[in-house]
């Protein structure tokens, strides 16, 4: 990755056609200065307010020995890296001065659409890159796709994989700090972590929102801590609030299926049982909003998404107008995310799945659904069943993006 601090970013993505913040979490620091480098894939006028790691705390000392110094040597050569290469490329090295500095790593669109055939074509090419090297992946929920597509990512790149389900054969964790441990929680995620962080090269972090409370499903509490206290590059496998592997495979997916230069995308809410997160429409969202495609979002009122991913989607209540002359219908539920209805479900109706009525007044559109999906729910049969139906090429372009994350963090590794 180049790094990027927020001085630079303005000048840095000026000089971009498109301007791509490749969200992994991947921190740095050292025992007084922890200075944290996140990722994200924005558009470049949403770069500055979007930074990351605002809410970091700066708690030391939860680092245990005999971890400590490895981290701290891993650290001290990653800052030195940064620090050569800011002083080169933007006369940055007042980055540094800063307790507490918020590095973004930055790739260009240019970089990315480089890179996914590349590694499309042959995608064992970089196999020896992983030699020796370990991927921790650790799952808070369930998981099909990205946990087999970033497994078999792993392999293309030569790299040990292990996986640990937290709730499955795991000690329970507590997460909270200050809490008197005399439940059903035996360990604290704060020693977890950087035992976790002993094991291995970079940790991959499936955590989702868990409703009860925004604030702490979107200050990214749980990837944060991770992001903190593991010293490895951090990134997500779909976290509270985005789902990036997924929002790159979706783009990849789009970039091969376009006919035309601009096509017309459009997002769509659809019901669903259960409430589920916003990560992957807000993601899905702001990689949208950082392309050049016509990029619509229809779903009943209340269902508006926080505004910071919406950008600059334009959002239409009528689905039917919504869904007229679209190239690409992207499907999708989330539960509430405005005021008190944070998490909730205020709508169950079926006239939002997506069927032949809707699909009948697009540009016989590709559908898409990042998958799991509830049939009849959020989709016909006939629709998920039908040639324009593109789930399952979009599915096998997880392991493509993860294969281009993992192998810009194994470059990056000391
Ligand atoms: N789309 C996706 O992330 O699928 P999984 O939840 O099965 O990993």
């Amino acid at each position: 990755f180049v790094i990027h601090d927020e001085h630079m970013i303005g000048k840095d993505l000026a000089k971009a056609e498109f301007g791509f913040i490749l969200r992994l979490f991947f921190r740095i620091g050292c025992e007084r200065h922890r200075n944290v480098v996140h990722g994200r894939i924005l558009h470049q006028s949403s770069v500055c307010r979007e930074l990351w790691g605002k809410n970091a705390s700066n708690r030391s000392g939860s680092i245990v020995s005999p971890h400590v110094h490895n981290v701290k040597r891993f650290r001290c050569r990653i800052l030195r890296k940064c620090a050569l290469f800011c002083r080169k490329s933007a006369k940055s090295s007042h980055l540094f001065r800063h307790n507490r500095a918020k590095l973004e790593c930055f790739v260009s669109y240019d970089t990315i659409s480089r890179e996914w055939p590349e590694i499309k074509k042959e995608r064992f090419k970089y196999v020896e890159l992983g030699r020796n090297k370990t991927l921790m992946m650790i799952f808070f929920n369930s998981s099909l796709r990205t946990r087999l597509s970033t497994q078999k990512a792993a392999i293309n790149l030569g790299m040990n994989v292990m996986v640990l389900d937290i709730n499955q054969g795991a000690w329970k964790l507590e997460t909270e700090r200050g809490v008197i441990m005399d439940g059903d929680k035996p360990e604290h995620i704060l020693e977890a972590i950087p035992v976790m962080g002993c094991y291995c090269d970079i940790i991959g972090v499936r955590s989702f929102a868990r409703f009860e409370d925004r604030d702490f499903d979107y200050q990214e509490t749980i990837i944060n801590q991770f992001i903190q206290y593991s010293g490895r590059p951090v990134f997500s496998m779909e976290a509270a609030t985005r789902h990036p592997l997924q929002s790159f495979a979706d783009l990849i997916t789009i970039e091969e299926y376009k006919k035309t230069a601009r096509p017309k995308v459009v997002m769509t809410w659809a019901p669903h049982p259960r409430p589920l997160p916003q990560a992957v429409p807000n993601s899905f969202a702001e990689w949208m909003n950082a392309t050049d495609y016509e990029f619509v979002i229809t779903h009943p009122e209340g269902y508006e998404l926080d505004p910071k991913f919406v950008g600059n989607a334009r959002v239409e209540y009528d689905q039917m107008k919504a869904f007229e002359g679209a190239d690409f219908i992207y499907a999708k539920n989330w539960a509430a995310y405005t005021g008190d209805n944070y998490g909730q479900i205020l709508s169950t109706d079926r006239n939002w799945t997506v069927g032949d009525r809707q699909m009948a007044v697009t540009n016989n559109a590709y559908f898409m659904h990042c998958l799991p999906v509830r049939r009849n729910m959020i989709v016909t049969d006939d629709v998920i069943e039908s040639p324009q139906s593109i789930v399952i090429p979009e599915a096998a372009n997880r392991e493509i993006s993860a294969t281009v994350v993992l192998k810009r963090l194994l470059e990056n590794l000391p």
